[in-house]
């Protein structure tokens, strides 16, 4: 499956990296386009003209472990440049005729690397600085130089840190230059890409775009298409999409659950309806969500009851429109990958995705997904190039089962009420202090336990506020945000001071691992 058999790309071998997709990422934001692809499907039919480089990933496999990492090998002769990393690394230098044995210490970490020789690869990569620090993370290392390879730099416990074969365009290195530990890595990428390669820019968010809007025309025609609009960066930027390729053809069905933020359903039919003037049917469901989730306080039984009531109200509404043939879904790369391996090499499963999930099958609609072969922050610039509004783009994340998994124990219409408001004074304290865009993801949490509290004379036992606000690049990690102890003073003077039902504000500071960003 190519996402583009026209543009110029940079091919990414997957050996089950975690970090594979972050190598692809960095190409991206480099304007260069790129596709990643498992070393079990890679064959060199695939490899054409448009191939102008190869990078072999990392991954956890072992180099003697043939039968599991066996990829053609025939891609290495085509006259390529190649860079390895990591396991990619030793790959390159055993099939060329070099060494790999476990090393003496496995390094996780950060290590010094040191410059031996001058190299385009690393062309203003030391700077003047004798050495550079590096994220490694390996128990295996190249022992013996592959003939015609030199070495570029070495650290410590590596001496073939980072090595070359000049007349072949073969690059090898053995930590990882993708992830932003490693000091100025990037620009071991683009000296790749663009000093090595030669490759040209050729991705931008304007491109995509065109491209996008094409694409969809010539899939859709002049069909129906239904699409579950929340109101979330991914579904909004699809609806934009669909929109202008389709305009009218396009119907949205925003269902409000009775779980969104305060007043999210006012600005989706402000923003979608009345300023884009989109087909939006919106469907008030709060009292059969309320009603399906009294006294369910299990937190996997919530989730399964919101999933499947969703599909249902969804079906429900999608059936009155006639003949409808296509179902758009605002579906990421990651998503692919992350549930299913899209590449199909080992990184293992994370977790189950959720979108309109068993809808397709039941209803017999094709799906639409634009945004398959994207990451979040290309779509966010292609929102911003769809012309919706930076409030919609820069959005945190929201998950489909809403203030329901924010609110451990049962749900009642009463703590919705109140952890709508203690959610929106955070919010709009963090948009206040200008920390809203410095944070990846924020919210507030009611937790079902009372506490004592005085004010003025008064006693009270009122519910435990939690804040949580995480600093990730994906959401699969995440640190906790550390605020100054005046802004988390004003924020929860507000929420105790005006918000009736809460008397107590604590702030959690775990991080992902081992804990996870929502509560349940
Ligand atoms: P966790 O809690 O697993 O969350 O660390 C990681 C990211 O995923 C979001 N999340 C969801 N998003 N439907 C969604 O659309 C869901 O069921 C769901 N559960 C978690 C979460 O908000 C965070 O950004």
């Amino acid at each position: 499956m190519s996402l583009d058999q026209n543009l110029d790309k940079i091919l990414i071998i997957d050996f089950g990296s975690q970090f594979t997709q972050l190598i692809a990422r960095r190409i991206r934001e480099l304007r260069v386009f790129c596709e990643i692809i498992s070393h079990k499907k890679i064959k060199n039919s695939i490899i054409n003209k448009k191939t102008k480089g190869i990078i072999l990933s990392g991954g956890p496999l072992n180099v003697y472990e043939i039968n599991k990492y066996s990829f053609d090998e025939k891609i290495l002769e085509n006259n390529i440049p190649i860079l390895g990393i990591c396991f990619g690394h030793q790959i390159l230098s055993k099939i060329n005729g070099g060494r790999v044995k476990q090393s003496k210490h496995r390094e996780f970490g950060l290590a010094k690397i040191y410059k031996r020789r001058s190299s385009l690869l690393t062309k203003n990569y030391f700077k003047r600085e004798k050495f550079k620090k590096a994220w490694m993370s390996h128990a295996d290392q190249v022992s013996k130089l592959p003939k015609n390879f030199q070495v570029v730099a070495s650290s410590k416990n590596s001496k073939f840190a980072i090595v070359e074969n000049k007349l072949k365009n073969f690059f090898g290195v053995q930590f990882h230059p993708e992830v932003t530990h490693t000091e100025n890595g990037k620009k071991i990428i683009s000296n790749f890409l663009f000093l090595i390669c030669k490759i040209k820019k050729n991705w931008s968010s304007k491109d995509q775009k065109i491209k996008l809007i094409k694409e969809i025309k010539d899939q859709v025609g002049s069909k129906k298409v239904i699409c579950a609009l929340s109101g979330g960066v991914d579904s909004s930027v699809v609806a934009q999409l669909l929109n202008k390729a389709i305009g009218k053809k396009l119907y949205c069905i925003f269902v409000n659950t009775g779980l969104l933020r305060k007043n999210e359903e006012i600005q989706v039919v402000k923003t979608f309806k009345k300023r884009l003037k989109m087909n939006l049917i919106y469907v008030n469901a709060e009292k059969e969500f309320i009603s399906k989730l009294n006294n369910v306080s299990n937190p996997e039984k919530k989730r399964k009851i919101i999933g499947n009531l969703f599909i249902k109200v969804f079906e429900r509404y999608s059936k009155k429109i006639k003949n409808v043939k296509f179902l758009a879904q605002g579906t990421l790369y990651p998503d692919l990958i992350e549930s299913k391996s899209v590449t199909g090499s080992q990184t293992s499963k994370i977790k189950s995705h959720h979108n309109v999930g068993g809808l397709p099958n039941k209803m017999k609609l094709e799906l639409v997904e634009p945004l398959r072969f994207l990451f979040k922050d290309e779509v966010r610039k292609l929102g911003l190039e769809l012309n919706l509004n930076k409030e919609i783009i820069s959005r945190h994340p929201f998950p489909g089962p809403g203030l329901a998994i924010r609110m451990p124990g049962i749900i009642t219409k009463n703590k919705i009420e109140i952890l709508k408001e203690a959610d929106d004074q955070f919010i709009r304290g963090l948009k206040e202090y200008g920390l809203y865009d410095k944070i990846w993801q924020a919210y507030a949490a009611l937790l079902p336990v009372k506490t004592v509290g005085v004010m003025g004379d008064n006693r009270t036992y009122e519910y435990l506020c939690l804040l949580r606000a995480i600093t990730s690049q994906d959401g699969m990690t995440a640190d906790f945000y550390e605020f100054k102890k005046s802004f988390m003073q004003t924020i929860s003077n507000r929420i105790v001071n005006s918000i009736r039902g809460i008397n107590r504000v604590v702030y959690d500071i775990t991080s992902k691992p081992p804990s996870t960003i929502e509560l349940e």
